[in-house]
């Protein structure tokens, strides 16, 4: 086995000479600065600093040298990597900060731009909310009854004990249609769907009818030439006004909430008697003191006027059918659209009619 080379001259080995090692040291800088982006920078890393490159190379040619020259060597060469390490890690962060600016700028969202998106339809609140009242009574037994639109005469006020000559037949402006001895009308409320169904049903009779009527009124945020009732009819053995009011506290506590009950006030209806006007817990203050002093929705009262009821009179009765003798009944009619606008805080009646998405979509998109 030979001994160390002791005469080799370091400067011979062409890779660690000086400006051999300065070259590549040079070349690694030039590639690095060259690199555009970071792609390009692992490439020169390779080349540069990997185990094929140059400087590596070249150290593994300090091993061949005699003791003495090996420091020399070993930092000349040892500084080129360092340097070139530094360059690379440099030269990388720059490279990822304008990668990253370019990213930002390429995968920016212009949330200004007009969607190609097709809005989900739904199915009108005026719509959702009459079912959601026509659930609340069939939840305890009750069957939804509809009538038609174009109803009798007859029906819509006779039926129901309001004679031709009823003082109470102008409380409601009426629609009527051509010819008039067809004595058709645009139904003004719901009330002629209790008579239909005394016709066709007998006793036991549990149903609401929810559905549109048609007053000659102007159209204004609480007025409007067509709207929207639900009535409730019930005909049975022992029914008394205690029924009615438990029902309408029912109905009134589903709708707005707990603590929201009803209180009646003496009123007339020809189809009904005794006739109540039925008033709900103002559901803004809930008539407690002190926000009912202040309270605008219901002007201080603590009470808002929401529908008529009563006992069913025995005229309608008998008009349809049923033995007063033996059966007692009671009704009450409300607004759909007047209790919705209640129960969503909806300050013009209009909103329901006008068509307008932005109005129907704050509802939800309930199918
Ligand atoms: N039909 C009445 C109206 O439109 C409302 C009404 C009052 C209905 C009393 C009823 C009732 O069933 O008992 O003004």
């Amino acid at each position: 086995m030979s001994g160390p080379n002791t005469d080799y001259d370091p400067v011979e080995v062409t890779p660690l000479k000086a400006e051999e090692v300065e070259a590549m040291r040079e070349a690694a800088f030039a590639a690095i600065a060259a690199a555009s982006d970071l792609e390009e920078l692992k490439q020169v890393r390779t080349e540069h600093t990997g185990d094929r490159s140059p400087l590596a190379l070249a150290n593994r040619e300090i091993r061949a040298l005699p003791p003495q020259a090996r420091k020399e060597a070993g930092q000349r060469v040892g500084q080129a990597r360092g340097a070139v390490s530094k360059a690379l890690a440099a030269r990388q962060v720059v490279l990822e900060a304008e990668h990253e600016e370019r990213m930002l700028v390429e995968e920016a969202v212009d949330v200004t731009l007009p969607t190609a998106r097709t809005p989900r339809g739904a199915r009108h609140p005026l719509t959702t909310g009459a079912e959601l009242i026509a659930d609340i009574f069939v939840a305890m037994g009750w069957e939804v009854a509809e009538g038609p639109l174009v109803e009798a005469e007859w029906l819509n006020f006779d039926a129901l004990n309001l004679g031709p000559d009823h003082p109470a037949r102008t409380m409601q402006d009426t629609f009527w249609t051509e010819p008039p001895e067809n004595h058709l009308v645009l139904r003004t409320h719901t009330s002629p769907v209790q008579a239909r169904t005394m016709l066709t049903r007998r006793p036991p009779i549990y149903v609401v009818c929810p559905g549109r009527v048609f007053r000659t009124d102007e159209y204004d945020a609480t007025h409007s030439p067509m709207f929207h009732q639900v009535e409730g009819l019930v005909v049975d053995e022992g029914i008394t006004m205690a029924h009615l009011k438990g029902s309408l506290d029912h109905f009134a506590t589903a709708m707005f909430g707990e603590g929201i009950t009803t209180r009646f006030r003496p009123s007339y209806f020809p189809f009904t008697e005794p006739s109540a006007e039925v008033d709900l817990v103002c559901f803004v203050c809930r008539g407690r003191e002190p926000d009912v002093a202040t309270c605008r929705t219901c002007r201080g009262e603590g009470w808002i006027e929401w529908g008529g009821c009563g006992v069913v009179n025995p005229r309608v009765l008998v008009a349809c059918g049923v033995d007063p003798e033996r059966y007692t009944g009671f009704a009450f009619g409300m607004g759909i659209d007047r209790t919705l606008m209640f129960r969503h805080g909806i300050g013009d009646l209009r909103g329901f009619f006008e068509g307008d998405v932005r109005f129907t979509t704050a509802f939800g998109t309930e199918i």
